[in-house]
């Protein structure tokens, strides 16, 4: 039995398969087009999850996707008297998705009337709640979705029992904590699709100079939900709408004259902050931080009311789930012990979440899969990265397995820039070790080797270290694993100055914890490293420059060589810069 999971004419748009209950394939569709954060149609993806699952569209059984144009309809139509505008979004929207199956067919070159699934629309909320719960090692769990906005609504929340999803509740728009912090990050400078994570990392720099005023832009009640206090923003008046330039989503201006009058002109893109704007993003952190931990302690109390049994397990997903810092502090202001983030746990995971949401509630089959690892995408075999490697005209040097850590290893030990390049490409926005940069977290100047040379990033903004599993509560002070970097963990004061390339101004690091099992290479490496240096942990930088993360052979090459890398570690290859 054939799922296909499509997330289209949204940001992130992606595509999943399911065979007979197990993922198989996972991919967002900027990969493909190398535009960041592609919305449209995900035709590329579609077509890579089919090949990966050796099928054809005509094999496939079931057609997810996951939004419902149906969900909230009488806030929606009330809405759309009060603003035509309004209205005339959702006739375009209502339109793309009854094309849906004409979309695809077009993609694939086919008839429409060859493609027999069944196709199942699925609330965006659901789906997110789904995409985490039923990938999860959790039998029983408390369930929590946040973002912006989907379906007309930013957030949803219940609990999950073996393969069904029970909704308890839901914060309709206009109400969002992803608008509250997209608007600030707006005012702040940065106006791209996706810019609120170097907000995030700004926030450590200031202090919550304006956490009252944050308090009263975005307020809690006394069990679950959240209000804000709309006279600060606009997407109310002037309609949540995203347009899509060149696949590239945007929005629109969500912060009010209100918030102009109150806090100044907003800071102009591309220039250096200052501590106005440091303070307002560490006011904006702290408030979001309180109000989400607010909502998963409300859910933690929910679940033991409702149920009379407590779990303290949590299942989260949506945007505001990648705000790694947040995260990082649920193990201690919350009665959690157990977390799931899957790895694309914004727009794109919603893919996975609608299929797996008609593959257990929709066709009722039990549980049998768990995410363990986010290596979900395109490989390349060896044949593959030599042609590339020759059409470039690069020399190389073909290594058993043992010979290339060991060099790479070595070469990371003595400050070289290291682009390694391997096996099946991640799925989610984090490099995690297949399509990562790897540097030595032990030298501070790393930081502005990586940024003068690779990444151009604002000066802010930290970098990530890849931890061995075994050792990261010897430099951590949780040790939870956090396999897809979604946490943030303060590191023990007494290993501070040993990695400090990777230790955030804040003295914490946006981990990611190195199984041995899921990904052997990526530990083999750095457990190399270790064997050099005593250092557990090597930095762990995307694979690319101002773009989606590389994916085929030739775009690594192109990256290598465009960039100042030293090193490339592609498959068996080992590529020197003289
Ligand atoms: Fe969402």
């Amino acid at each position: 039995m054939i799922v296909l999971g499509i997330n289209a004419y949204h940001g992130d748009a992606s595509a999943a398969i399911l065979v007979d209950g197990e993922l198989v394939a996972a991919v967002e569709e900027e990969r493909f087009t190398r535009v960041k954060h592609t919305a449209g149609f995900p035709a590329h993806a579609v077509r890579y999850c089919l090949q990966a699952a050796g099928v054809t569209i005509q094999e496939v059984d079931h057609i997810a996707i996951p939004r419902n144009p149906r969900a909230r309809l009488v806030q929606k139509l009330l809405y759309a008297v009060k603003l035509p505008r309004f209205a005339l979004e959702r006739v375009r929207v209502l339109g793309r998705f009854g094309r849906i199956k004409e979309a695809l067919a077009q993609a694939l070159e086919v008839d429409p009337k060859a493609i027999k699934a069944t196709f199942h629309r699925v609330e965006h909320h659901l789906a997110h709640l789904a995409s985490s719960f039923f990938v999860s090692p959790f039998e029983r769990a408390g369930v929590l979705s946040l973002d912006g906005l989907g379906d007309f609504a930013s957030g949803m929340w219940g609990i999950g029992e073996g393969n069904r999803i029970t909704v308890w509740g839901s914060v309709p728009f206009p109400h969002s904590v992803g608008m509250y912090y997209t608007a600030v990050t707006q005012f702040l400078g940065f106006w791209k699709y996706g810019d609120e994570y170097k907000v995030m990392g700004l926030s450590a720099y200031g202090e919550p100079e304006f956490l009252e005023e944050f308090r009263q832009m975005l307020q809690v009640k006394d069990g679950m939900g959240y209000e804000m206090d709309l006279r600060y923003f606009r997407h109310h008046t002037d309609g949540p709408t995203m347009t899509w330039e060149a696949g590239e989503p945007q929005l629109g201006q969500l912060f009010s004259d209100e918030f102009v009058r109150r806090f100044g002109d907003p800071h102009p893109p591309r220039t250096p902050v200052g501590r106005r704007e440091e303070n307002l993003a560490a006011s904006l952190q702290a408030r979001l931080e309180e109000v989400v931990l607010h909502q998963i302690n409300a859910l933690y109390r929910l679940v033991a009311e409702r149920t009379k049994q407590p779990t303290n397990a949590l299942a989260y997903a949506g945007g505001v789930a990648f705000n790694c810092v947040a995260n990082g502090k649920i193990f201690d202001a919350t009665p959690f012990e157990h977390l799931y983030i899957q790895p694309a746990a914004g727009d794109a995971g919603l893919a996975i979440g609608a299929a797996f949401y008609v593959w257990h509630q929709v066709l009722g089959y039990p549980r049998k899969f768990v995410m363990e690892h986010a290596y979900w995408g395109p490989e390349f075999s060896d044949a593959d990265i030599r042609r590339a490697l020759e059409r470039h005209g690069l020399a190389y040097r073909q290594l058993d397995r043992e010979t290339l850590v060991r060099e790479t290893a070595q070469r990371i030990a003595q400050g070289k820039v290291v682009g390694w390049f391997q096996g099946r490409m991640e799925w989610g926005p984090r490099a995690l070790g297949n399509r990562s940069i790897v540097v030595d977290p032990r030298r501070p100047e790393m930081k502005d080797i990586l940024n003068k040379r690779v990444k151009h990033r604002e000066p802010f903004r930290p970098f990530a270290p890849s931890v061995l599993e075994e050792y990261t509560g010897e430099y951590y002070q949780h040790s939870y694993p956090s396999p897809f970097m979604l946490l943030a963990y303060k590191v023990r004061p007494e290993k501070r100055d040993e990695i400090p390339a990777p230790t955030h101004v804040d003295g914490t690091g946006r981990l990611q914890t190195v199984n041995k099992e899921t990904n052997p290479l990526y530990w083999q490496l750095i457990d190399e490293f270790r064997q050099l240096t005593g250092v557990p942990i090597v930095l762990n930088t995307s694979f690319n420059e101002n773009e989606p993360i590389v994916c085929t052979p030739d775009e690594a090459i192109d990256c290598f060589l465009r960039t100042h890398m030293d090193v490339l570690a592609i498959g068996s290859f080992l590529v020197e810069r003289a």
